[in-house]
């Protein structure tokens, strides 16, 4: 997906060995559409091959090794290194170490691996003997997110290498890892520019505002819009705006009690909130979606409280009601 122009998002790469997958993602990330920049390379070895070429491509690297370490020494001195590099994101390309849950409940969300298996199938090591062992066609590749359980996150993309009868596990790595290299930057450029993905942040709002009670979506002025009660008499609590009237903003337009605490919010968080044209004069407020920084649950608690401000009182009664204790 092309970037649009928008800030590049910095990462940091960890890796233990050779960095074929780093460098692929390197010279990916020189392309002038690449969404992220590689402002770190980091090891848990100070021997990885891949530490060389990152240096020789003048790109910053670290090296902590992880003997006589706790996993949360290690990754706290792994931690302090991506942060002093300014990376938003950390990719895991052949970083051989498991990661502690605080690191990763840290970065939720912005910690990428590849695995060089089909996931589900074939967690942990020796994938590629075991894909063997099964008789199965296909071997491959998996891009996830990761979360604390290991290769478990959500699968973001993967690639098929059909396996020849006469492999061994090495003449498959062999393959897989050229998949590996044509996969892997292309999903990492998907998923860091879903922020800035329309398609993506609407589907996310729709997801948001139609698990309410009593919605549906209605398009007002070629915007998608979300309402509340019945077909006829619903009223809108939500729209998604994007990039509305020479706006640079994908955002979620919401209802607030009243001009005084949109000039508040407007003024006083100007990366998060904005005035809308037209519909900021009725005390409607624009919070930006397209930012790096956001949270989904605020944007939750905003259509919960805009949606509430509307609904029928059959709908609200009992959370006016559980608000009075
Ligand atoms: C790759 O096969 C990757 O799937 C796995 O480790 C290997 C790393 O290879 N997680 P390289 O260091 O990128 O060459």
């Amino acid at each position: 997906m092309a970037n649009q122009g928008a800030k590049r998002v910095p990462v940091a790469v960890f890796i233990s060995g050779t960095g074929t997958n780093m460098a692929a993602l390197l010279y990916a990330s020189r392309q002038h559409s690449s969404a992220f920049e590689i402002v770190l390379v980091a090891s848990n070895k100070s021997d990885a091959k891949g530490l060389e070429l990152a240096a020789l491509e003048g790109i910053e690297t670290f090296a902590h090794s992880h003997k006589g370490h706790s996993r949360e020494e290690q990754d706290a001195a792994m931690e302090q290194a991506a942060r002093e590099a300014g990376a938003e994101a950390i990719i895991l390309a052949g970083y051989m170490r498991i990661l502690s849950d605080g690191f990763v409940e840290r970065w939720q969300g912005r910690i990428l691996n590849i695995h060089p298996s089909l996931l589900p199938k074939y967690k942990g090591l020796d994938t590629h003997q075991r894909a063997i062992e099964a008789g199965d066609g296909h071997g491959g590749a998996s891009v996830h997110v990761v979360t604390p359980e290991l290769d478990a996150g959500e699968v973001i993309a993967q690639v098929k290498v059909a396996i020849a009868p006469d492999d061994t596990p090495d003449t498959l790595a062999m393959r897989v890892r050229i998949a590996e290299h044509q996969l892997f930057p292309r999903a990492v450029n998907d998923y860091l520019s879903r922020g800035n993905d329309p398609d993506f942040l609407l589907e996310k709002v729709r997801n948001l505002a139609l698990a309410l009670a009593e919605t549906h979506e209605r398009e007002s002025h070629g915007s998608p819009g979300f309402r509340v009660g019945g077909d006829k008499s619903g009223k809108f609590f939500a729209y998604f705006a994007d990039r509305h009237h020479g706006s640079d903003h994908i955002a979620l337009l919401v209802r607030t009690s009243g001009m005084d605490e949109l000039l508040n919010l407007v003024e006083n968080q100007p990366d998060i909130y904005f005035k809308p044209a037209f519909y900021g004069a009725s005390g409607w407020v624009g919070i930006i979606l397209n930012r790096s920084g956001l949270d989904w649950g605020h944007v939750e608690e905003w259509l919960t409280r805009s949606w509430r401000s509307v609904a029928p009182k059959r709908l609200t009664k009992l959370l006016d009601a559980a608000d009075m204790f």
